[in-house]
């Protein structure tokens, strides 16, 4: 009998627990940068050293960070269901843990990208891009991460991916940004749907939802349990 298809959607909250921060929450990493200052077009052509340096400082921190609980708990899901994560999270850790289908719709922080031709995507070895190193094509290299503001190319993949859900959680993300945040309104009404975060939330306009108020370690374990209970 073949897998049901269970799609998780996460975002910072689910790394959380791994010690990285997320973006809104009290102390989030927007608190401390301007987003116009870092994470834009704009400011990488007026301050191209400036967000170098601000990838490059968080990709040092997500080389230190390890997986924790809830990204190995998702990762055991696929023994018994087809798991698809759909992830808004930059980081690798979904991957590290032994997630084999991650779809990233915000990039990936371990890979670098030319700005000259967009398919030529480097996976890093090292901490750091620095000014000066270039493609094959003699462009700087920029992180391969999607700036506010640019094209989200692995959005019809992901709604692809979604519309064939079978189960849908939502994992860590306060669904304010868009075009990731309106996935949810590609899952079908009929499909059960869980939101494993400990934040406020008016969801009352999606059906067939559960809000586990809980942190991702603790939500995926309980999860997981109904889950398997109703194999
Ligand atoms: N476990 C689960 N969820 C948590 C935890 C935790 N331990 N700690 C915080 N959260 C939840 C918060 O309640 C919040 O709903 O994680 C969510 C974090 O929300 P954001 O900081 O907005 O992160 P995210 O939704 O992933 O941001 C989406 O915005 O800044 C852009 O590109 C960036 O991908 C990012 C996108």
């Amino acid at each position: 009998m073949a897998k049901k298809r269970l799609v998780i959607f996460t975002g910072a909250g689910v790394s959380a627990e791994s010690g990285l921060k997320t973006f809104r929450d009290s102390g989030g990493l927007w608190e401390q940068y301007r987003i116009e200052d870092v994470a834009t077009f704009d400011a990488w052509t007026s301050n191209t050293s400036l967000v170098l340096d601000f990838y490059n400082q968080r990709r040092k921190q997500v080389i230190e960070a390890k997986p924790n609980a809830a990204h190995e708990l998702i990762a055991e899901l696929q023994k018994d269901f087809d798991v698809h994560v759909i992830t808004q999270n930059i980081d690798d850790l979904h991957e590290r843990a032994g997630s084999k289908k991650v779809l990233h719709l915000h990039g990936e922080i371990m890979k670098a990208r030319s700005t000259a031709d967009d398919s030529l995507i480097y996976p890093m070895k090292k901490a750091d891009i620095r000014l000066g190193e270039l493609c094959e094509k003699g462009s700087q290299l920029r992180p391969h991460i999607v700036w506010f503001g640019e094209m989200v190319p692995e959005m019809e993949k992901a709604y692809l991916i979604t519309e064939q859900a079978d189960l849908f959680v939502v994992v860590g993300t306060s669904l304010n940004v868009y075009p990731a945040a309106g996935l949810l309104s590609y899952v079908k009404h009929t499909t059960p749907k869980w939101l494993v975060d400990p934040g406020e939330f008016n969801l009352d306009y999606i059906r067939n939802l559960r809000h586990i108020k809980q942190t991702a370690v603790n939500g995926i374990d309980e999860l997981k349990k109904e889950l398997q209970k109703n194999l």
